[in-house]
C-alpha cells in the first residue's frame, strides 16, 4: 500500500524489530550453530571453523570504507551469490566475510576478490590490523572537530601491509572519532584518532534565545564555564549565556545543547592521539587509552601528521612488544616514561590529568626510569 500523508497512521506497520537473523545463517552455520569444536587461521583473512558434526565452514574476511555505495553492495551480493549461495555477513568492525562450506572453495573465492584489485583486500585476521572504527566527520555530522573517512582511508594506505599481514605481537585495534563523544570505540583502542578543537564557543546573542533551553546549555558544561547572562540586542534586553574562557576546554558539549554556540575552527581544530586500551579481559582487564599527542593540524586531504604518528607508535610498538601483548599491556609493562621515550614523541602538559579524579594518574612512588629523550 502506498503511504497516504493525509492519513499518516492508516496501514501504519511498527514495531516490528529486526529480522530473525536465523533466516540468514548460509546452511552449514545453521547446522552447526552451538557445536563448533576449534578454530585456525590459514592465512591472513582466512578462517576455518570446525564442528563437532565434522562439518567445516571457511571465512575469508575483507576490509571495507563502512560508507559504500549502493553499487557496491550490489557487488558483495553478486559475490556472494557466485560464491556462497547468496549469504555474507559483516563483522563488528565493519569487514566483510563471505564464507564456503568447503576447502575446495575458497581459492576460486579468493581469485574473484583478487581480481576485483584493492576493492576487497583479504585480511583483518589474528595478529595484525584490523579495520578502523569510526564515525561520520564532514560526511554528515554538525559537532566534528576532523573528517572520518578521509584520515581513515590516510592511515589504512599507509598500514595496508599490516591489514594483509599478521606480524605484530598482538592485533592493533585502530579507532577514530571527530569529536569527544567518542561515537565508536577510542576510548578503548590500542591506537586511538580524536578530533579535538581549541578555541572556545562563540555565542550568537540574536539566535540563542529563539533556539536554545538555556538551562540545558549551562547545564551541559562539564567544568562549569556557562553562566545565566543578559545581553542586548537591536536596544532590547535578552537572555542570554556567557562562556568563562579561562574555564573552557572546548569540548563542544555546549554546542550540542544549544546551535547557537558553535566553535569548529579550521586553525583551532585538529587530532589528538590517545593509545593503550582495549575491551578484552584477556590476560589483563579492559583498559582506557590515554591522551599521548595533544594536538596535530587538520591537514587535508592526506593527514600526513597524523599518519606519521600512528605509523610511528605502531612501529616502535612491533619492534619492542612481547607476543601477545597489546600495545596498553607493553606501555605499563615498560612504563609510560619509556613509552614516550620509544615512540619518540614529545611529552607535554596537556598529558597530565587536571580533571576531577586527576590525583590518581598521578605517581605516587620513587619508581621511574630516567629517559634521554626530555624535549
Ligand atoms: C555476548 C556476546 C558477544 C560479545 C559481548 C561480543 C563482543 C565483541 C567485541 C567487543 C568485539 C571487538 C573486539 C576488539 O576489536 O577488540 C568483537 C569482535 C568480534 N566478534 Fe563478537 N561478541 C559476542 C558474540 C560473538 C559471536 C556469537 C560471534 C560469532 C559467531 C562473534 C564474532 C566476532 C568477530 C568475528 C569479531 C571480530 C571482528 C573483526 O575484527 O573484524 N562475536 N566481539
Ligand atoms: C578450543 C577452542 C578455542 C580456543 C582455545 C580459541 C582461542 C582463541 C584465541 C586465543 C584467539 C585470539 C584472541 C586474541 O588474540 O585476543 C581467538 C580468536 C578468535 N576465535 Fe577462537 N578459540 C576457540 C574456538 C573458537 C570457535 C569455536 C570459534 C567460532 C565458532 C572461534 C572464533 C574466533 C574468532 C572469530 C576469533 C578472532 C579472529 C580474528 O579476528 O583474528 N574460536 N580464539
Ligand atoms: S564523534 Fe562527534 S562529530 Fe563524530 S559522529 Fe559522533 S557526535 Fe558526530
Ligand atoms: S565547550 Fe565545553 S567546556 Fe567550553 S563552555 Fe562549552 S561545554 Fe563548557
Amino acid at each position: 500500500m502506498g503511504y497516504d500523508p493525509t492519513k499518516p497512521m492508516e496501514g501504519r506497520i511498527s514495531d516490528l524489530g529486526p529480522p530473525n537473523y536465523e533466516q540468514f545463517f548460509p546452511p552449514v552455520i545453521k547446522a552447526n550453530k552451538g557445536k563448533w569444536l576449534w578454530h585456525e587461521i590459514l592465512q591472513p583473512g582466512v578462517l576455518v571453523h570446525k564442528s563437532e558434526t565434522g562439518d567445516e565452514v571457511y571465512t575469508v574476511r575483507c576490509g571495507t570504507c563502512r560508507l559504500v555505495s549502493v553499487e557496491y553492495i550490489r557487488e558483495v551480493c553478486d559475490i556472494a551469490d557466485k560464491h556462497c549461495d547468496g549469504f555474507l555477513r559483516f563483522t563488528t568492525r565493519n569487514n566483510v566475510e563471505f564464507m564456503v562450506d568447503s576447502k575446495e572453495k575458497v581459492q576460486p573465492l579468493l581469485d574473484t576478490l583478487a581480481g576485483l584489485g584493492n576493492r576487497f583486500p583479504v585480511g583483518g585476521t589474528g595478529a595484525g590490523l584490523t579495520n578502523i572504527v569510526h564515525t561520520q566527520g564532514w560526511v554528515h555530522c554538525h559537532t566534528p572537530a576532523t573528517d572520518a573517512s578521509g584520515v581513515v582511508k590516510a592511515v589504512m594506505d599507509e598500514l595496508f601491509e599490516y591489514f594483509t599481514s599478521m606480524k605484530l605481537p598482538a592485533q592493533v585495534r585502530i579507532a577514530l572519532a571527530c569529536c569527544l563523544n567518542m561515537c565508536g570505540a577510542v576510548h578503548a583502542s590500542d591506537i586511538a584518532i580524536l578530533g579535538i578543537h581549541r578555541k572556545p564557543p562563540m555565542i550568537d546573542h540574536s539566535r540563542i534565545t529563539g533556539v536554545c533551553e538555556l538551562p540545558l546549555a549551562i547545564a551541559s558544561c562539564p567544568l562549569g564555564a556557562v553562566k545565566p547572562a543578559k545581553a542586548e540586542v537591536d536596544g532590547k534586553e535578552i537572555k542570554t549565556v556567557k562562556v568563562n574562557v579561562e574555564r573552557c576546554m572546548f569540548c563542544g558539549n555546549c554546542y550540542t545543547m544549544c546551535p547557537a554556540m558553535p566553535l569548529a575552527d579550521p586553525e583551532g581544530d585538529g587530532i589528538a592521539i590517545l593509545v593503550g586500551g582495549k575491551v578484552s579481559n584477556r590476560i589483563s582487564a579492559p583498559k582506557f587509552s590515554k591522551l599521548v599527542i595533544p594536538f596535530l593540524p587538520n591537514t587535508t586531504p592526506r593527514w600526513p601528521e597524523t599518519v606519521q604518528a600512528v605509523k610511528q607508535i605502531l612501529e616502535a610498538y612491533a619492534a619492542d612488544a612481547k607476543k601477545y601483548e597489546r600495545v596498553g599491556e607493553w606501555a605499563e609493562r615498560i612504563g609510560w616514561e619509556k613509552f614516550f621515550e620509544k615512540c619518540d614523541i614529545p611529552f607535554t602538559m596537556k598529558s597530565i590529568d587536571d580533571y576531577r579524579l586527576a590525583y590518581d594518574t598521578w605517581r605516587t612512588t620513587t619508581q621511574f626510569k630516567y629517559t634521554s629523550h626530555i624535549k
